[in-house]
């Protein structure tokens, strides 16, 4: 526990935006003003802000009205990281560690902790802020939902379920035309997103990174639908899946990002071989970032909520260097150094992917 109370604590929205980003703002301005009788100041478009200055004061008028929206007030960028900053020296773009710089500009606007929602990589960044010795806490957010530290992240929920509707949708208009609907979904290296829409939306094929596919045996599974009677199929595949012995398909590489790989493409590599060995017709649908727009599902908001809330909770105990997490039941806090130590990825013997099997959805393996 701290001697001297908090006065001004700052926060910023990291990496690639998700639903329910808004929620936590909300509950941590309103949470620090109305519990800890602290100053919020927002720092704008993720470390960008807190490395070139641009930051605003938000007090609980400011965010009231934003718990159902999505995206984030204060704007986010997964590029800009105060320990390898792009700067551009004699004509050339170089690297550079602009944190002290970040640590200045804290300073001036009477920081005294600052609050990080981010993914794996924006948690980084707010460890080595912390590791550098300036008060940090961390919020997990993410719609890949890939954090190993906490069972869920904000934001997933919602990818969740605006995946499970398209899947549904699809069902309707592949069983009228007889085809295969082939959809792409996002989640990065893991699979959860794939998984569990499959299950939701009781895909036929389920694809994901953790078990790689054979095309045989995913046209096995279509030729014995076919025997059944069943004329049409679902297959949902996700952007990390990848072919036994084959690669994850990498769609653009941004070289200032913390991870440059974009991936994607593999549900039209999938959907035209499909086409070919089958004879079917295939359609194939990319629900790209969808997935990480919209209002958040009840579940993602109360998660945000307690997040938010939590995390002051920390701050105000002075326990920094901690990122708030889930361990169902209870809202509890991991060391950062944890929390961005390892992806959390499906497990192939979970039983999420046994019960998937069990109902007969085919791994294409
Ligand atoms: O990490 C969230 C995520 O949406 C991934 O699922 C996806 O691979 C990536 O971000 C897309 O990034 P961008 O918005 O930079 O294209």
């Amino acid at each position: 526990m701290r001697g001297k109370p908090i006065k001004r604590i700052g926060v910023l929205t990291g990496g690639g935006d998700c639903p329910g980003l808004n929620a936590v703002i909300r509950a941590v301005v309103k949470t620090a003003n109305y519990e800890y009788g602290m100053e919020v100041i927002g720092f704008e478009d993720g470390f960008g802000g807190l490395i070139n200055n641009q930051a605003r004061k938000l007090a609980a008028a400011d965010v009231s009205g934003i718990l159902p929206r999505g995206g984030t007030i204060l704007g986010t960028s997964n590029r800009d990281n105060p320990f390898k900053y792009a700067v551009v020296r004699d004509g050339q773009k170089v690297w550079a560690d602009v944190s002290d710089r970040a640590f200045a500009n804290a300073r001036e606007h009477g920081i005294e902790a600052l609050v990080v929602i981010g993914g794996d990589g924006s948690l980084s960044i707010a460890k080595e802020f912390y590791d550098k010795g300036f008060p940090t806490v961390g919020i997990p957010k993410t719609i890949d939902n890939d954090l190993s530290a906490t069972d869920v992240t904000f934001g997933f929920d919602t990818a969740l379920t605006t995946a499970t509707e398209a899947l549904d949708k699809l069902h309707t208009t592949a069983e009228s035309h007889h085809r295969v609907m082939v959809l792409e979904v996002m989640g990065r290296y893991a699979g959860w997103i794939a998984l569990e829409s499959g299950i939701a939306g009781g895909a036929d094929i389920i694809l994901i990174p953790e078990i790689p596919f054979s095309l045989e045996r995913v046209c096995e599974k279509i030729n014995s639908r076919k025997a059944e009677g069943k004329k049409f199929n679902i297959v949902v595949v996700a952007e990390g899946a990848k072919p036994a012995g084959g690669e994850m398909v990498v769609r653009k590489v941004i070289a200032d990002s913390p991870d440059p790989l974009r991936l994607g493409g593999i549900g039209n590599q999938v959907g035209n071989e499909l086409e070919k060995l089958t004879g079917m017709e295939t359609r194939v649908t990319v629900l790209g970032h969808l997935q990480r727009g919209g209002s958040p599902t009840a579940f993602d908001r109360i998660l945000a909520t307690r997040y938010g809330a939590a995390a002051v909770k920390l701050v105000a105990e002075g326990e920094f260097g901690q990122m708030v997490c889930l361990r169902t039941p209870n809202i509890e806090a991991v060391p950062l150094a944890r929390a961005v130590k390892e992806l959390r990825r499906v497990s192939p013997d979970s039983d999420l992917v046994m019960a998937a099997r069990a109902v007969g959805t085919s791994f294409g393996d």
